[in-house]
């Protein structure tokens, strides 16, 4: 494996190249991976790296964005197959019927979402800013989507704005039920419960914390707790356990994977930088749009 590694490093520095990865990717990855974390800060590193190649071990949204916001920069994705399965669950013709049947109310789209549905939504959020994108907008109404959960549960946090929702969601986070963190709490009384916002809400409900992955981890590191059940994917309980050995982390359930992060190996990553696949490319005209919609959240973020 170090061998593999090596070359890696190799190619990176003779192409001039960046690997981008989000936390709940296989652990190994981030061994020569140059930035690690939520979809915020990954998009937020896309747009200002110098390199000429960005590798994207991530889903394809993660990769398509990046390429909206270097459009001159090659944006390489090493498996195809990982797409979002949320992102999936709405096309722009599903975007259109849906703002159709609630006019004129400003549309809030979650980053997990295509380059298409981008393009027709005033902004654009991540579960890290969502509370404060929506707040940013001084709306007594917004559309939010695809992402029902995340959505309500913005709304519960601002108290003062009807939030309608698409019926878009996680299918690995809502495995996740709420007899799951009751028995992990009889189990381990002394342990905090941190949870992603992609969760069914009666599991936010029961959580001492809600947050990104990033955020989940940061609060992790920085409590003085020593013990914590983790309600988000499998990889950020990896990473957690892995930096902060004087640390318990439980993973709420067995299997809570997100299959299509999974994709990426090492040999992906050294095969994709070599010959320089697989390329993502988007529309200009969807592009331009969808830019303008990403660039607002970035404003509002900084
Ligand atoms: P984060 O923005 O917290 O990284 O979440 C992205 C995601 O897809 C979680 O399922
Ligand atoms: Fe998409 Fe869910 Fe996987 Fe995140 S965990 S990338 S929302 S399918």
């Amino acid at each position: 494996m170090n061998e593999l590694i090596d070359k890696i490093k190799k190619l990176k520095k003779e192409k001039n190249a960046v690997i981008l990865a989000h936390c709940y990717q296989n652990e190994e990855i981030d061994k020569v991976a140059d930035y690690v974390g939520d979809s915020l800060y990954l998009s937020q590193m896309a747009a200002k790296t110098d390199a000429d190649i960005i590798l994207f071990a991530g889903v394809y949204f993660m990769a398509q964005t990046a390429k909206i916001l270097c459009p001159d920069k090659k944006v390489l994705l090493p498996r195809l197959e990982s797409g979002c399965r949320m992102a999936d669950m709405i096309s722009l013709n599903q975007l259109r019927e849906f703002k159709s049947k609630n006019p004129g109310i400003p549309t809030v789209c979650y980053i997990n979402s295509t380059a298409e549905v981008k393009s027709e939504c005033d902004i654009c959020c991540t579960s890290s800013n969502a509370v404060k994108i929506v707040k940013s907008l001084n709306a007594d109404k917004i559309l939010f989507l695809p992402d029902t959960y995340l959505g309500k549960w913005v709304e519960e946090q601002l108290g003062n704005l009807e939030v309608i929702t698409y019926p878009g969601f996680c299918p690995t986070h809502l495995q996740i039920r709420p007899e799951d963190i009751e028995k992990a709490r009889k189990e381990y009384p002394n342990a905090l419960v941190l949870a992603h916002p992609e969760c069914h809400q009666s599991v936010t409900k029961l959580a001492d914390y809600v947050g990104s992955t990033t955020g989940i981890m940061k609060y992790a590191v920085e409590s003085d707790k020593k013990q914590f059940i983790i309600a988000t994917e499998k990889g950020v309980v990896d990473r957690l356990t892995r930096d902060n050995t004087e640390k318990e982390f439980i993973l709420i359930k067995e299997n809570i994977v997100c299959p299509n992060m999974k994709w990426h190996t090492l040999i992906d990553i050294y095969n994709a930088l070599e010959n320089e696949e697989h390329e993502i490319n988007v529309d200009e005209e969807i592009a331009s749009k969808a830019l303008c919609c990403i660039d607002r959240m970035l404003e509002v973020s900084k």
